[in-house]
């Protein structure tokens, strides 16, 4: 009798073992044990699968929506502008497509590297004032900047941390590169609402985006980054490498 009961027992402990390694069901493990570039590409079409999933949060595992990302404060100031973000936010990570993907699994360093490339917008409240080069800006309201075919590289080492539930990846030391296609800017509200003098700011704004866009675009690309790697790292953290990567020896 005892022993019947330690051996219902130990069927739930499995069957209790078997749930805790939760994982979405259009993620499936790819084959460590094909040839490299079909191991690649493998994991090339679960992310590409997998993204538009991902940027809105995988509840079960703890990662978070990436889209709309929040940013913090942004504040520019320098020559002749100062010019204030708040309440801003990143939206269109959804929408994003894998456009590259680099990976080194099984070697002695492993990498990672992965490039996403979308057309993303940043909505906030601005406070501007001073020059964009020659032309006065000024005013304060809503903005949105709408970046189009803007890409982001992301180069990161893959390192293993072991814990209770068993060996993990984690991405560390990550680095970035991007490039933007080109940039529109609507700021509501300039000069107090005068449509003369905002849609002639706006023109030379727009055909002069890249100079606007070195100030504004590090910060924000900077905080993106962090925010996927975080997550990207939360979802490492609640899934063991065997049940992502098939055939897998440490
Ligand atoms: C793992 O996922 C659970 C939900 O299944 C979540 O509550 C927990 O915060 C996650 N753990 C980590 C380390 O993120
Ligand atoms: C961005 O939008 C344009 C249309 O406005 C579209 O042609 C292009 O494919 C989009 N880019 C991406 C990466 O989705």
């Amino acid at each position: 009798m005892l022993s019947a009961i330690a051996v219902i027992f130990a069927l739930i402990s499995v069957s209790n073992g078997i749930k805790e390694g939760y994982l979405p069901s259009y993620i499936n493990p790819c084959d460590l044990a094909k040839p490299s570039t079909e191991f690649v590409d493998c994991v090339k079409e679960q992310i590409e699968a997998t993204l538009p999933h991902f940027t809105k949060g995988i509840e079960e595992l703890g990662v978070p929506s990436l889209d709309p990302v929040a940013l913090d404060d942004i504040h520019i100031d320098g020559n002749g502008l100062k010019l204030t973000f708040t309440h801003a936010a990143m939206h269109g990570l959804s929408d994003s497509k894998l456009s590259q993907l680099k990976l080194d699994i099984g070697k002695d360093v492993e990498t990672f590297s992965l490039s996403f490339k979308g057309n993303m917008s940043v909505s906030a409240k601005y406070v501007v004032d001073g020059r964009i080069l020659i032309l006065p800006i000024q005013g304060k309201g809503d903005a949105k900047v709408n970046c189009h075919n803007i890409e982001v590289q992301i180069d990161s080492k893959l390192t293993h941390v072991k814990d209770a539930k068993g060996i993990h990846f984690k991405l560390v030391t990550p680095s970035y590169k991007y490039n933007i296609q080109s940039t529109k800017f609507e700021f509501q509200n300039l000069f107090n609402g005068n449509k003369q003098l905002s849609d002639a700011t706006h023109q030379f704004a727009n055909e002069n985006w890249k100079q606007l866009m070195d100030d504004l675009s590090p910060p924000v690309i900077k905080q993106i980054v962090k925010t996927c790697v975080k997550a990207i790292n939360k979802f490492f953290s609640n899934v063991t490498i065997p049940q992502i990567v098939k055939g897998y020896n440490n």
